[in-house]
């Protein structure tokens, strides 16, 4: 994969909306709106938002490249053709700088969207502007869901739940009970660890080449661990304590670039019983191709994405995740070209 573009400008060039926009230009900008929620949008999009449907949105910066909505508005089109309540849903996306995350979380909810999902910066900003966090998403401090409510946004993190559903998908594994080497200490890995402690996994052991971030999230998680054994330690360096026939979950972004070197050396952990990478573009990081070439299962973070994607439909449509997750699959797939 090339490596990512830089961020796009503030008043980035796609706009559907005209500077001073005369009625008819209105009308095009609903049509459009309407018939391609493929679109990338922007906060002047958003002040202009008329569309009478129910509306669902993806947040980031930048935003270009998110499957989130083919996947979201495969899984609406599915659910409409036999539930008419869902003939007016559509999911857009929408590129909006850090700066503006306050103002466009105001405007949707005047706006009335059902729902929001936020990739990356949003997460953790948004954290702090929700009315209501879910009880399971505040140890991880961010949240990639939201839904409307009369009194503002209800926030919740469905990343830990994709994570668990795609570990069992994929590789056939409980994170309960499963002795995790987890790679990473940013947002995701966050995700990931408080996720595997939440769901009592035998012990965790977490690896991230910069020291000071790496403490800074083992300092977090003792309230969660409820007595699991964790701890961390220098991936170009591993402890000879470490568990045997552990599964080994990659969080870091090291593989999003076909240049980049595994953040581990799987030779130098004991026993790996499989490896899991939240990466799923590109489809095979050189840590999988490692875990390939010495025989282990192993999985990208396809699955991740869909189930993470599935559970926040269902936050805002109350239909079953594991009734969207399979249409949302087939989408993000021929969206990637798979
Ligand atoms: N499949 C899914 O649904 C899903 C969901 C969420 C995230 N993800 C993926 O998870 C990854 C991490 O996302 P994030 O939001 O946690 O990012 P983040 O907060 O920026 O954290 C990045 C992490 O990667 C480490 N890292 C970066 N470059 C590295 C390198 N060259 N070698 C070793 N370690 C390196 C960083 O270590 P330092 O502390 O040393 O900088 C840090 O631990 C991304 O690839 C993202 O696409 C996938």
């Amino acid at each position: 994969m090339p490596p990512a573009p830089p961020p796009p400008p503030r008043n980035f060039p796609f706009s559907l909306l005209p500077a001073t926009p005369s009625p008819a230009s209105i009308e095009n900008l609903k049509s459009n709106i309407e018939n391609s929620p493929a679109a990338v949008l922007t906060l002047a999009d958003l002040a202009a938002w008329s569309r009478p449907g129910t509306s669902l949105a993806v947040l980031g910066h930048p935003i270009k490249h998110s499957i989130s909505p083919p996947m979201h508005n495969a899984a609406l089109a599915e659910l409409a053709r036999t539930d008419a309540r869902f003939a007016d849903w559509r999911y857009f996306r929408f590129e909006i700088h850090p700066d503006d995350l306050p103002r466009a979380l105001d405007l949707l909810h005047e706006k009335k969207f059902r729902g929001v999902n936020l990739t990356v910066p949003h997460k953790i900003i948004a954290f702090d502007r929700v009315a209501e966090v879910d009880p399971a998403a505040r140890p991880v401090g961010a949240v990639n869901t939201l839904r409307w409510s009369e009194s503002g946004w209800q926030g919740f993190n469905t990343d830990g739940y994709g994570l668990a559903s795609a570990v069992q998908e994929t590789l056939g594994r409980d994170l309960a009970g499963a002795h995790v080497i987890l790679l990473g200490a940013g947002g995701a890995a966050r995700g990931a660890a408080v996720e595997c402690l939440q769901r009592r996994c035998a012990s965790l052991s977490i690896a991230n080449r910069t020291r000071e971030t790496l403490e800074a999230l083992l300092a977090t998680l003792t309230p969660v661990a409820h007595g699991v054994p964790f701890g961390g330690f220098a991936p170009s360096a591993p402890p000879a304590g470490l568990p045997s026939g552990a599964l080994v979950i990659n969080a870091t972004s090291a593989g999003l670039r076909p240049t980049d070197e595994p953040p581990v050396d799987l030779t130098g952990l004991p026993n790996v019983a499989a490896v899991f990478d939240m990466i799923y573009n590109p489809p095979q990081t050189k840590l999988l191709r490692q875990a390939e070439f010495l025989g282990l299962p192993h999985a990208n973070g396809l699955s991740m994405l869909v189930h993470q994607g599935a559970k926040s439909l269902e936050h805002w449509s109350g239909i079953p995740a594991a009734r969207t997750a399979p249409t949302m699959a087939a989408a993000a797939r021929a969206a990637l070209g798979l």
